[in-house]
């Protein structure tokens, strides 16, 4: 085979985020891919960053007391930690906030401007006159045009899902100060994606060479219309101050939208990575490389890297990707995830409870396939089956044959005319091991292909086991030999599939190497004219003792690591409207006695239901469960939170107010909030420490 020299990414995370489940669908599936080439002995490097501009990430940290720099320093050490915990093994790990990224992102964007594909224009949008800045579509906030729901983003309703211009917005408000936003005029700087050259590359790069999976090519044709059509527009690639990121060379208070810039830096990665080893960077980036180049991307962001980063790449003359291989999304117990509902759950939650990152990663290899569809994480399954198929099948193997080979053998693995029987009994037996199948579903990143072919030689490694039963061999000593075989022959199987599950276990394998007294495994090939036997450990190899490699998923863990990741939500955090009066702060009411006090009884309350109430404008109607009982309770909070939100939330309530009946039905109690005198101030519900169960009082 002769040898690949390929470059492989994962999407860059945002620098003012964790790392949670759903991030880890891509960089698993990444790194199970490049672990699986680097084994066959391939040059591979995998170089991913932080995605570190952007107004976001500029508010937060300002929100946070810091600079943007020391937010992103902060976040890249979590997020590196992640990586690690996890054994996503990046080659680079940098970040876009560097020297490197910023040099070829004036480079990329001289040439483009050379070439004729910048433009510059006037446009209108909205400004918070009190912060002076420019609002992005999702920090403008108010009603929705089309059904009047309140807070609702710039871009789209949550409630009823419409799309919009944030010009369109009722009552609009700037989520950063609360101030009305004005229209504002300024001159933005374009990459001119409709011009013919961009519009005739990307058709033409779309329909050679599987660039992209059938399904994001059919996206390609839509987003690109027929022949005679141009539906692309320009693209807006510049911020004007105050904005985290990179000046536009000569146009001072310009900046590159972040998503110029991002990436380029799997470049600037690249590079940094060019400078610390050695490595030829022209040999991968050149126009006409001929190296591999690919990008592993969610389906959220086809758009930037199939559109745009082509188009920028030819014509500015570097090379253009090999593959785009985008991912569906991941969802926890078939529903997205949810923080009220725990299934938000960060990857530093994951580690913490004790669960080991190897269970997550054959979880998602045995669910992931080459398509765009999403994933789901469900939790029972993903016990059962984590149990069932590594521990009970694949580990077992080991811990049920190596005893004997310690005890009885001093560890070693049959030589001489007994290890020519074994060889016969695994071509005989086993010869539908050979690992091009697997090989293959590796490549094409047909994970769940290859685990099932996996589990199904462990299946019949297990039955030979149970069929031979060492355990009863064992109590005859004339039977010594035979004994030492199949137990060999067990070890040795293990062994086979030790090599095929290394690139999704890197960590047991490990420990699995120095059980087996070996190499690092590689990648097992074999020639037509080789049969399977080929592959085992030589005669006589000895082993090392077995040391417990991997205990069962505790269901109770799982359920902890739902519950630490159940987060009690603000009803939002961006700011409100202001008001022309400043917030008023409600003055403190008349003194009472403790009885006065005592005789409020305020319970606490998980919220089991919350669902909107037809003809109420401001009524929640709320499930509550108070331990000994449920009740309901029309609650005025309708503005400040969305049902889904608080379903599973625990909160308080007054348990002895004498029922009222409202319009809409019996309300039975009422559940604590904060609020101002004046409406705009917002609503917030009370939340109890973790612990708190539904029923104790509140005293
Ligand atoms: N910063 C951009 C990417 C820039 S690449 C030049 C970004 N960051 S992200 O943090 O939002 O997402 C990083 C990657 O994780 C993306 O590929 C995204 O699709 C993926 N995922 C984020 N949430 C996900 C799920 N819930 N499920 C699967 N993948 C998810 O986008
Ligand atoms: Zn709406």
């Amino acid at each position: 085979m002769s040898k690949r020299k390929i470059l492989v990414t994962s999407a860059l995370p945002y620098a003012n985020g964790s790392i949670h489940l759903g991030h880890l669908v891509e960089y698993i599936q990444t790194d199970i891919w490049v672990r699986f080439l680097k084994m066959q002995g391939h040059e591979v490097h995998y170089v991913c960053a932080d995605d570190t501009h952007g107004t976001p990430i500029m508010l937060r940290a300002e929100k946070e007391g810091m600079t943007p720099e020391a937010l992103i320093a902060r976040v890249h050490s979590e997020h590196f930690n992640d990586f690690k915990g996890f054994h996503v093994h990046f080659d680079n790990f940098h970040t876009t906030h560097s020297t490197e990224t910023r040099q070829f992102s004036e480079d990329i964007y001289t040439k483009l401007k050379s070439a004729g594909f910048i433009v510059m224009r006037d446009i209108e949008q909205l400004y918070d006159p009190v912060k002076n800045m420019f609002l992005p579509d999702r920090f403008v906030k108010g009603e929705c045009p089309k059904c009047e729901a309140k807070d609702q983003y710039g871009d789209s309703c949550e409630a009823c899902g419409a799309a919009y211009a944030p010009t369109d917005l009722k009552n609009p408000y700037s989520a950063v100060s609360g101030a009305v936003p004005v229209k504002k005029s300024s001159e933005h700087f374009f990459f001119s994606l409709s011009d013919t050259r961009c519009v005739e590359f990307l058709r033409r790069w779309t329909r050679e060479a599987d660039h992209l999976q059938p399904e994001a090519a059919n996206k390609m044709h839509e987003w690109l219309g027929d022949a005679d059509e141009n539906k692309l527009s320009d693209w807006d690639i510049s911020r004007d101050a105050p904005y985290f990121g990179f000046e536009i060379p000569d146009a001072p208070g310009k900046y590159f939208y972040v998503w110029l810039d991002a990436p380029i830096g799997y470049m600037g990665s690249f590079k940094n990575l060019c400078d610390k080893s050695q490595l030829d960077f022209d040999a991968f980036w050149k126009k006409d490389s001929t190296t591999e180049l690919y990008h592993f991307i969610g389906k959220d962001i086809l758009y930037f890297h199939a559109l745009f980063w082509p188009a920028m790449l030819e014509h500015a003359g570097y090379r253009t990707p090999t593959k785009i291989f985008s991912h569906g999304f991941l969802t926890v117990n078939g529903e997205k995830m949810s923080k009220s509902r725990g299934t938000f759950i960060t990857a530093t939650s994951f580690l913490e409870q004790g669960l080991n990152p190897e269970w997550l990663r054959y979880y998602y290899a045995a669910k992931l396939n080459a398509s765009m569809e999403d994933i789901d994480l469900n939790l029972d399954d993903f016990t059962m089956r984590v149990n069932s198929d590594l521990v009970g099948k694949y580990v077992n193997i080991a811990s049920r044959c190596s005893g004997f080979i310690t005890k009885r053998f001093d560890g070693k693995l049959v030589d001489g005319d007994e290890y020519h029987q074994l060889q016969q009994m695994v071509d005989d037996r086993f010869s539908s091991w050979r690992p091009t199948a697997i090989e293959k579903a590796y490549e094409d990143r047909d994970f769940s292909v290859a685990v099932r072919a996996i589990m199904k030689y462990a299946d019949e490694a297990n039955e030979m086991i149970h069929e031979l039963a060492p355990w009863e061999i064992a109590k005859d000593t004339s039977r010594d030999k035979e004994l030492q075989r199949v137990c060999s022959l067990g070890i040795q199987l293990f062994y086979i599939l030790s090599c095929y599950l290394k690139p999704i276990l890197p960590e047991t394998v490990k420990q699995i190497e120095s059980f087996l007294n070996c190499e690092p495994l590689a990648w097992p090939t074999l020639t037509e004219a080789q049969p399977v036997s080929s592959l085992l450990l030589p005669a006589g190899h000895a082993i090392n003792s077995y040391k417990h490699l991997m205990t069962r998923i505790d269901a109770k863990k799982i359920e902890a690591l739902v519950t630490a990741n159940r987060r009690t939500l603000t009803a939002t955090t961006t700011a409100k409207p202001v008001n022309n009066a400043a917030a008023t702060i409600e003055s403190i009411a008349e003194t009472i006695g403790i009885d006065d006090f005592t005789k409020v009884d305020l319970r606490i309350a998980k919220i089991v239901n919350a669902e909107h109430v037809d003809g109420a404008k401001k009524l929640l109607k709320l499930t509550l469960d108070i331990g000994s009982e449920q009740r309901t309770v029309f609650a005025g909070i309708k503005a400040a939170y969305d049902p889904e939100q608080l379903k599973g939330r625990v909160t308080v309530m007054v348990a002895n107010l004498a029922p009222r009946q409202m319009k809409f039905g019996m309300s039975e109690g009422m559940v604590l909030a904060a609020s101002n005198s004046d409406a705009g101030s917002g609503l917030y519900i009370l939340s109890p420490d973790d612990g708190a169960l539904p029923g104790m009082r509140v005293k």
